[in-house]
């Protein structure tokens, strides 16, 4: 089975062995890290943590547009680990999740592509 080292930055630096297979979200809480989640399939964005050094595979999430990921933000509930990562965790990771859409507003190429893409009209 392969494992890999999480780190919680900004939980004292405390590190985690995790598989590889299992959601992030699954394997932290398990070994007793109080995370937020909520509907835990990828779609609601509680568990968002911000992912400093490292990879994972989330093509699973739903929540995050395309400016969030390019800020480094993973959804844990169904982000695996594809080596070593170290993540910042919780609310207190949240402070580029949200921004005030009317005071700064996406740009077309933050959205996700099928929302960024017209309809186009029946013939
Ligand atoms: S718990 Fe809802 S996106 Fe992870």
């Amino acid at each position: 089975m392969t494992t890999y080292t999480i780190t919680l930055a900004n939980r004292d630096g405390a590190s985690y062995r995790v598989a590889a297979h299992r959601p992030l979200l699954d394997s932290l809480r398990d070994q007793g890290v109080d995370l937020p989640y909520g509907c835990q399939y990828g779609g609601c964005i509680t568990c968002a943590a911000k992912l400093t050094q490292g990879s994972v595979n989330q093509k699973a999430q739903v929540a995050l547009n395309n400016r969030q990921i390019n800020d480094g933000y993973v959804i844990l509930c169904v982000a695996r680990p594809t080596g070593d990562c170290t993540l910042e965790i919780g609310v207190d990771s949240h402070d580029k999740l949200y921004r005030n859409p009317f005071l700064d507003p996406l740009k077309p190429h933050e959205l996700k592509a099928d929302i960024a893409t017209p309809l186009k009209e029946p013939t």
